[in-house]
């Protein structure tokens, strides 16, 4: 899929985001190595620490269907670029550690990063499959 188009898809999923606490709404939608297309908002949680961020509401929607493997990852938030947080950074090393990560404001402004852009020397699942070999 073009990256428009999936920046597009974030767009319209910002568009369920429950953030009574920040009003910050944020939209994010992947496309997996096979093609497949995921997208999610985020969900804020009156005890703040179980609300979870869009790009991982799309992520695990993914996962759970059984599609492993990022290929790209476009996040929309209010207004300026919105990068996606630590935790985020981390979840998607783990399932995409070559994708490529797309911060919009719309579809015609965009900037492109890899995730070792957004989180080099990371720690990721080869660290604890040492030996297994
Ligand atoms: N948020 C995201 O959904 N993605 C990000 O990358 C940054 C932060 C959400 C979490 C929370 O609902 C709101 O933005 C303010 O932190």
């Amino acid at each position: 899929m073009e990256i428009k188009d999936l920046i597009k898809l974030a767009i319209d999923a910002k568009k369920g985001a429950y953030v009574p606490y920040s009003g910050f709404h944020v939209g994010a939608a992947l496309e997996t190595i096979e093609g497949e297309i995921f997208t999610g908002c985020n969900i804020e949680i009156a005890s703040y620490s179980p609300t979870i961020c869009a790009e991982r509401t799309a992520i695990f929607k993914g996962i759970s269907e059984g599609h492993y493997g990022i290929r790209r990852i476009v996040i929309v938030g209010d207004e300026d670029y919105t990068y996606p947080c630590g935790v985020c950074r981390q979840v998607i090393r783990e399932f995409g550690p070559n994708a490529q990560v797309i911060v919009a404001k719309d579809e015609s402004d965009y900037r492109i990063y890899s995730l070792d852009d957004l989180l080099p020397h990371s720690f990721g699942p080869e660290a604890l499959h040492k030996g297994d070999e």
